[in-house]
């Protein structure tokens, strides 16, 4: 499996992806800081990664505490997760897995447990949240490959795969699921401007799969629809409201009302981890805004004249009415969203 985020000798170990795919770099992080750095930095992405990195970057912070009294370790333990949850606003795993390693702490603190014990009870859960994020993708990759042709040709939209997640991923786990069911899949991955994560990074991952893959510019996508030339569209997810909007990459939107028109239908795969059932509906999603030069450059490379206003949000919400299903871990939800996605989160 590819080597998304590990343990090494007590550090946090992620392979940098703003490198691939020239580069397999690896980024080494030693506190509960630098896991931040390396997911504001985007050295790591992808909604359910950064919730895992997260749940890795506080058992970094535990562990090195030289906390005397479990008071101490808990205001270091706090003080991570602030830190931890200012740097990317709109995947909720980020938050999600926050919510759950604090929940965790506190039950132990309450329990009367030591500071050695504690710091144990942290880096079990953090282990829990990456392994589950790899079986939950499993499970929903098996979900959705019942919905690809036996003969694909899937677009799909930035990177929702190993990379993105603790391993294997999320649509291009339906992908894996599918090519792993029997079914043959030719793959078409929007390049993805302006961080290019489908040109970069999912093409990556799917050709070392030797999966075979096209790349376009975003642009294309409904010119290839037009054609005929798309049986399906999988993409992940950052968030997703109770009444099944979504939020993705920016981009998905268009390629949801392209479908549409089309008459191709579109499927969003995401575990339940990034269903946010204390959103009444996708208007109050929080929207990252990036740094302009991300377009107005390419590199060092400079596109747009000094001059030229940059609008750069980093996602958008793809009304429910052009999601066909949302695939999850436990199946596959499908309108009304309201209902099924509160049953895939278990609650009555
Ligand atoms: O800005 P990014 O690269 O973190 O955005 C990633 C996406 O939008 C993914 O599609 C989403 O997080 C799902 S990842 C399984």
């Amino acid at each position: 499996m590819l080597p998304t985020i590990d343990w090494e000798d007590g550090a946090v170990v992620m392979i940098d992806q703003r490198k691939l795919p020239g580069r397999e770099v690896y980024v080494r992080c030693r506190t509960a800081k630098d896991v931040a750095k390396a997911i504001q930095t985007m050295v790591i992405r992808g909604a359910p990664a950064i919730g895992v990195a997260a749940a890795m970057g506080l058992t970094l912070e535990v562990r090195r505490s030289h906390a005397t009294g479990t008071t101490q370790l808990a205001t270091e333990f706090y003080r991570a997760c602030e830190l931890l949850a200012a740097t990317r606003p709109t995947a909720v795993n980020l938050f999600w897995a926050i919510e759950r390693m604090k929940r965790v702490f506190a039950a132990a603190m309450l329990a009367g447990q030591s500071t050695d014990e504690l710091k144990a009870t942290v880096g079990a859960e953090s282990t829990l949240v990456h392994d589950e994020d790899v079986a939950n993708c499993r499970a929903l990759g098996a979900h959705g490959a019942e919905v690809v042709p036996a003969d694909a040709r899937v677009l799909t939209h930035c990177n929702a795969g190993a990379l993105a997640t603790g391993g294997y991923g999320t649509a291009l786990g339906v992908i894996r699921g599918a090519v792993e069911a029997g079914k043959r899949v030719a793959v078409f991955a929007d390049e993805t401007r302006p961080f290019l994560q489908g040109a970069r990074l999912t093409a990556w991952e799917l050709v070392r799969d030797g999966i075979d893959t096209t790349v376009i510019a975003d642009g294309m996508s409904g010119a290839l629809m037009r054609a005929g030339r798309v049986d399906i569209v999988v993409v992940g997810a950052d968030r997703i409201a109770a009444n099944g909007d979504v939020a993705n990459k920016i981009g998905t939107y268009t390629v949801a009302v392209l479908a549409r028109a089309h008459g191709v239908p579109f499927y969003v795969a995401a575990p339940v981890s990034t269903i946010d059932l204390s959103l009444p509906d996708g208007s109050k999603i929080p929207i990252e805004e990036r740094d302009g030069k991300e377009l107005s450059h390419l590199g060092r490379a400079q596109l747009a004249p000094h001059g030229a206003h940059v609008w750069n949000p980093g996602f958008d919400v793809t009304p429910a009415e052009y999601v066909t299903g949302i695939i999850t871990e436990h199946g596959i939800c499908r309108a009304p969203f309201d209902k099924s996605l509160r049953e895939a989160c278990g609650v009555a």
